[in-house]
């Protein structure tokens, strides 16, 4: 009944999340026993597997509080000097974020992993952890210098085609200067990206390439993948080395979390998630009584111009060509009241799966237990709400 992971991806065809559905499996535990706890990178557990994109309408101080203290973790933009990108990594390490704080955070978040209360991600000093962003040029590693100083967790080596010498040559750079320092390379979407990479020394991989909600880089250039297919060659080939895969864009609910993570990723990336909560940079606005606020794609025309361009084009173009939009998404509240139920739906979903944690659900995908289906455009309609002259919108 259904197909395996196996037959259902070796078929050719692109999917994405929407695309797919999996049958039950058989509940025997309760939805608050399901362990969400996933590996961000080779050295670094997180209790949430929630991560902020490094994006200027999505990451900085603040949001990445808020992401480490609900038990995930933020990685802020570099659209923006040095001095303030390594700025917003003090302020996120400043004690005074963690709360219960200190040795005793770090001891209850190894005891308490399966309480329903995440407990925040907190480095060896037992301060808040934090990733940054940075690009591949020559003045790029005075920027990495100065965060590895201010006691940054993890960088992500930021491209929209990370399969490139520029991003090997900076990864070895690091490795080489700051051995102590995770680095996540990305973004790919094929299991041969993923090989180089992992044979440079990535502790992580980024993948997702145009399923981002602001992303036109498939439009443009023709290259990408739809994520499901995406995450899945990926972390088949990544998790065989035992390096984590962060599945990256393309997240607009619940359903889409517990796909990525059974599919094989450890953490998912969120942009459009995450953008226009209270966390959020930027203010609200008004718009046709809508309360609003900026989210933008690092590729958008408007955000290049601020600085944003080292993320797609690998040399200096006099002609700039956009791979992303800006616009506005709607006021969604506080990050820190989305989260809690965000993640007790995905573990409802992991229950409904038969699954207890993400190695149990990966294990059952990889040896045939877990079986799926790919949806009709009529099943996806069916999926949906329908039939309703006006319904509630679910609201976090
Ligand atoms: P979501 O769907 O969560 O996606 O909004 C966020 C991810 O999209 C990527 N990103 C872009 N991709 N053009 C692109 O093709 C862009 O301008 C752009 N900006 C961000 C990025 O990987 C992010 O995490």
């Amino acid at each position: 009944d259904g197909f395996s992971a196996t037959r259902l991806f070796g078929q050719g065809f692109s999917y994405t999340y929407d695309d797919l559905i999996f049958h039950p499996g058989h509940i025997d535990f309760g939805a608050n026993q399901v362990d969400l706890s996933g590996q961000l990178t080779r050295e670094i557990v997180l209790c949430t597997p929630l991560v902020s994109s490094p994006m200027d309408t999505v990451t900085e101080a603040g949001m990445a509080v808020a992401m480490a203290e609900a038990g995930g973790m933020g990685f802020l933009h570099y659209n923006t000097s040095v001095e303030e990108q390594v700025g917003m990594v003090r302020e996120v390490k400043l004690q005074a974020h963690t709360s219960p704080g200190g040795m005793n955070g770090i001891l209850q978040g190894h005891a308490a992993q399966t309480s329903s209360q995440p407990q925040p991600s907190l480095d060896a000093l037992g301060r808040l952890r934090v990733g940054a962003a940075v690009g591949t040029r020559e003045e790029d590693k005075q920027r990495i210098a100065a965060l590895a100083d201010a006691g940054v967790d993890a960088i992500i080596l930021d491209s929209s085609q990370g399969d490139s010498t520029f991003q090997t040559a900076m990864l070895q750079h690091i490795k080489a200067s700051h051995p102590a320092l995770q680095v996540i390379c990305g973004n790919i979407v094929t299991s041969s990206q993923a090989r180089r990479l992992i044979d440079a020394g990535a502790d992580a991989l980024r993948v997702g390439m145009g399923s981002g909600s602001i992303c036109t880089t498939q439009e443009v250039c023709a290259v990408g993948r739809g994520q499901a297919a995406a995450v899945y060659h990926v972390a088949r080939y990544a998790r065989s080395k035992g390096v984590p895969v962060i599945a990256d864009g393309g997240i607009q609910n619940s359903g889409h979390v517990v796909k990525a993570l059974a599919l094989g990723a450890s953490t998912v990336m969120c942009g459009s998630l995450f953008a226009g909560t209270f966390e959020a940079p930027g203010e609200y606005v008004e718009m046709n009584g809508q309360r609003v606020k900026k989210y933008r794609g690092m590729g958008s025309l408007e955000a290049m111009a601020k600085g944003s361009e080292a993320r797609y084009l690998n040399d200096v173009q006099s002609i700039k060509i956009a791979q992303g939009v800006s616009g506005t998404v709607k006021d969604k509240g506080s990050i820190r009241k989305m989260i809690p139920f965000l993640l007790q739906a995905v573990k409802q979903g992991f229950q409904d799966l038969g699954a207890r944690d993400l190695h149990d659900a990966q294990e059952r995908l990889a040896n045939g237990t877990t079986r799926l289906e790919c949806r009709t455009g009529a099943a996806q309609a069916e999926g949906n709400v329908h039939d309703m002259y006006s319904y509630e919108k679910v609201r976090w």
